[in-house]
């Protein structure tokens, strides 16, 4: 099981290019198969969530040239089957995906329901909600969800809850349907946003992208497009937070600012100086942190994606600080881990972190419980002086490029070890 090793205790300092936003990439691959003519797409980050999907949609007959790492030449005509297997929504949710952009295009899809995951529950009555609004047959058998429909036609939808999977699965399926579709209390996330640009450019004609209230006319047929994938917020905050942690000074690049003032404004609050340039953030933070209280919420309030990184960074803070996570119902599976290390968490009712801030993490062997908060569990090894090793590391490769590589780039000690047995190979061991 390939593992990380991180001695950790160094302030992390320089400057890192973030790449394409996963959750924008895994949107947009899916929609591109919602023309016969050739899309190219940029700065697709090579993770392994977007190499799953890329895999589901050449499963069903889709063409994808990769050009270059970051670069797809996609081409769907050849579609011939619209039934995604097991096997890689097994692997990520989000090959659900196809579920929107095949039954907007060909009017059927059949995909394996979405398993729970570590974050509680994932349902996905909204989709369907969406998805029989419009006039689709939705049945669950055998443990898929089967869309059919004679035709799509446009209606008013109002989401139940804000939902950004749903917002852009009912979002695919409507750009071709017959007349007008209002999605109503629709996500507002930059990748939302990015899916609607990009639709747009293939001729799709949707407007209030980025609103509660989005706006879609129907046509007959897309068309091909170049576009490039915007830059990931969440990557961008994780090295923030490695800023913060490790009392060091990261300047991210290829960035959009106003896409993590969220995430900005809370490392202020916690005594951190941030400098903002057009598309890049600088994060210096010199002294021990402040204390202070985050709620997570749908866009543009605080990211839940951002939650863990945030809690182990509060673990060393001054004082007691709480974080409530309102968009899951069971995103503290992790803070047990984190307890290992020496923090001071009480988790009440499921969904409120109590912290009372600890002068230090100590090192110890961790588990990634998922992506995010293994990517939390990182950084708090990177703040903590001895050797940590994190196993399951493959939870956190779906969601981060080159992890180990962007943070030895930013001076630290981290590597990548294939068992426990080949820690003494590092060159930078642990005076024992
Ligand atoms: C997307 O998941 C992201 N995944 C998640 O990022 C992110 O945490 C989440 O949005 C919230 O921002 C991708 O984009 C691939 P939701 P999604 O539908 O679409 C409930 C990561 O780390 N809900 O906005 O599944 C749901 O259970 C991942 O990159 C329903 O009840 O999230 C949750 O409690 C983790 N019914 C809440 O809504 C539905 O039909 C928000 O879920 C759909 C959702």
């Amino acid at each position: 099981m390939r593992l990380y090793a991180i001695k950790g205790g160094v302030p992390l300092a320089g400057e890192v290019e973030i790449g394409g936003a996963k959750n924008a990439a895994l949107a947009i691959l899916a929609a591109s198969i919602m023309t016969d003519e050739t899309v190219l797409i940029e700065n697709v980050p090579d993770v392994r969530d977007t190499n799953v999907l890329i895999a589901a949609m050449e499963s069903v007959g889709a063409s994808v040239i990769r050009q270059d790492r970051h670069t797809v030449k996609i081409n769907g005509s050849q579609i011939h089957n619209f039934v995604i297997d097991d096997e890689h929504i097994k692997k990520i949710r989000a090959s659900y995906y196809l579920l929107g952009a095949l039954l907007g295009k060909y009017k059927r899809a059949e995909v394996p329901l979405p398993g729970g995951c570590n974050l509680g529950t994932r349902a996905i009555d909204q989709h369907i909600k969406g998805f029989r609004a419009l006039g689709a047959e939705v049945v669950l058998k055998n443990g898929s969800v089967v869309a059919t429909a004679t035709k799509l036609k446009g209606t008013h939808i109002f989401m139940d809850k804000v939902s950004v999977g749903a917002t852009i699965n009912v979002m695919m399926a409507a750009v071709m349907a017959e007349g007008r579709t209002i999605i109503e209390n629709a996500a507002k996330e930059p990748h939302v946003v990015d899916l609607a640009n990009f639709l747009n450019s293939m001729g799709a004609r949707i407007k209030g992208a980025g609103t509660d209230v989005i706006r879609i006319n129907g046509v007959a047929k897309l068309h091909k497009s170049e576009y490039a994938i915007i830059p990931d917020q969440i990557e961008a905050g994780t090295f923030m937070m490695a800023a913060a942690i490790t009392k060091g000074d990261i300047t991210v690049k290829n960035v959009i600012p106003k896409h993590l003032e969220c995430i900005s404004a809370k490392l202020v609050e916690l005594g951190c100086e941030i400098e903002e340039s057009d598309d890049a953030v600088r994060v210096v933070a010199s002294k021990r942190l402040r204390n202070t209280q985050v709620k997570t919420l749908p866009y543009p309030g605080f990211p839940t994606d951002m939650q863990p990184q945030i809690t182990v960074t509060l673990g060393l803070s001054e004082g007691i600080s709480i974080v409530t996570e309102s968009i899951f119902d069971n995103r503290f599976k992790y803070v047990d881990e984190l307890v290992r290390m020496g923090a001071d968490i009480k988790v009440e009712s499921g969904n409120t972190a109590i912290i009372s801030g600890v002068k230090e993490y100590t090192a110890a062997k961790l588990t990634a419980p998922d992506l995010r908060a293994g990517a939390a569990l990182v950084l708090a090894a990177l703040a903590a002086k001895d050797m940590t090793t994190i196993d399951d590391i493959k939870y956190i490769e779906r969601g981060y490029e080159d992890f180990h590589l962007k943070l030895q780039g930013l001076g630290a000690h981290i590597d990548i070890v294939e068992a426990e047995k080949d820690l003494q190979k590092l060159n930078f061991q642990v005076v024992s």
